[in-house]
């Protein structure tokens, strides 16, 4: 497959000091911090063994500013070193302190940059060339030879340390990124049908948005709900209270669009027919008429049901965020229904995102799956046929390399 945008091959990064743009935002633990999942760390060690006789400095983001996942990268520079790497970590982002220690990196060496987010100005989403201005971008680029940007799951947002310094350096992707865009881009070469996509999980304005323009390409058969985007979609519908709509953020914005695409596709969006709620401690399936307000964790038995056959009979099947409170194993059943229903099928599947990647590992369901894709809003982004970001800015850097 022709790649329209450079990668390692295309340079000569032997002695060179390489700023690598990674995406190693990991499942944390609510109540310890803890991670508790690394594929994302996992995924890098390509490009990073490819870079070893490079000076390497890892920029990367965990969790968003007010998430329990908002963490500091020290447990991923310790994970680094564990896989082998000679990792260090520096409490700084572009600040004296993290100059310094870019400096003193020898070949071989990867220094781990703090959290990028914890820099407010990496939250404006904005054209490169703006997002370039940010003090992120203008103090580092000078410190470097070269970009490498290997975020496939960040692939989608288009902040200042993902496409700000391709306006400034020779850029290119990792060994990650250019796994992804072939591999997916091939998975969506099929034309086969019935195409379904498993859409649960959080992060639901950006969800409804991109599931809008998805739904829109004609592509899908079946959207199957679940997790807190299926809850939008019930209380859309008139199913479930709207008391239910205090854990979704951007609530107010989604439910509007939830209506329209309600409207628009109702034989393609598949709603949860009943729900796992939390009643003291123990799970209780019931219809929504039952639930009490009670916390709604999970989808009920009959959906697991309905939703494991819909899968099996699919062609292709893309998946991305959890049915429910997965974290919990009493409300972990509606994820592994569907998990293990993906494995059985017999078409393209594809499975999407940090949550749902990781519990398809730790059920050892990786062989039985086309593929584990480490983006999630990457991925389905990839799917509405706009081009991601990170690689309309790869491609201009490439253009510019090229004179
Ligand atoms: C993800 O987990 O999908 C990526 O790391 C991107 O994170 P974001 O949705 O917070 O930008």
């Amino acid at each position: 497959m022709f790649l329209t945008f450079k990668t390692l091959d295309d340079i000569n990064h032997r002695g060179k000091r390489i700023l690598t743009r990674v995406d190693m935002n990991c499942s944390v633990d609510p109540v310890t911090k803890q991670i508790t999942d690394i594929s994302r760390i996992e995924a890098i060690q390509q490009t990073l063994q490819e870079l070893s006789s490079s000076k390497v400095v890892l920029m990367a983001h965990q969790g968003r500013p007010g998430s329990d996942d908002f963490i500091s990268l020290e447990q991923h520079t310790k994970a680094l070193k564990n896989l082998g790497f000679n990792a260090s970590f520096v409490d700084d982002i572009f600040g004296q302190k993290a100059k310094e220690a870019i400096s003193q990196v020898k070949d071989g060496e990867i220094l781990v940059l703090q959290n990028v987010r914890y820099f407010e100005g990496e939250l404006k989403k904005a054209p490169a060339h703006e997002v370039a201005q940010e003090p992120l971008v203008q103090e580092l680029y000078p410190l470097f030879d070269f970009f490498v940007n290997d975020a496939f799951g960040a692939a989608h947002r288009s902040q200042a340390s993902l496409v700000g310094f391709t306006t400034v350096l020779p850029s290119v992707a990792g060994r990650l990124v250019e796994k992804e865009i072939r591999t997916l881009t091939s998975a969506i070469g099929t034309d086969q049908h019935p195409w379904t996509l498993v859409l649960g999980g959080s992060k639901v304005e950006d969800k409804v948005k991109t599931l809008s323009r998805l739904l829109s390409t004609d592509r899908v058969d079946y959207s199957v709900l679940g997790g807190l985007v299926g809850t939008l979609f019930l209380i859309a519908a008139g199913k479930v209270s709207e008391n239910y709509s205090k854990p979704i953020k951007g609530f107010e914005s989604a439910i509007e669009t939830a209506q329209e695409l309600l409207q628009e596709y109702p034989d393609v969006i598949i709603l949860p027919e009943d729900a796992a709620v939390k009643r003291g401690n123990t799970r209780i399936d019931c219809d929504f008429s039952e639930m009490n307000n009670d916390p709604f964790l999970d989808i009920g038995l009959q959906t697991s049901d309905k939703y494991v056959k819909l899968i099996k009979e699919s062609a292709v099947v893309f998946a991305n965020g959890p049915m429910g409170y997965f974290e919990n194993e009493a409300f972990a059943k509606g994820t592994s229904d569907v998990l293990n229903a993906i494995a059985d099928c017999k078409g393209i599947t594809v499975v999407g995102g940090g949550h749902m990647g990781a519990m398809a590992k730790k059920m050892s369901l990786d062989d039985s799956i086309t593929h584990l894709s480490t983006g999630g809003g990457a991925t389905i982004n990839f799917l509405t046929g706009k081009k991601l970001d990170l690689v309309v800015a790869l491609e201009a850097a490439a253009k510019r390399m090229d004179g």
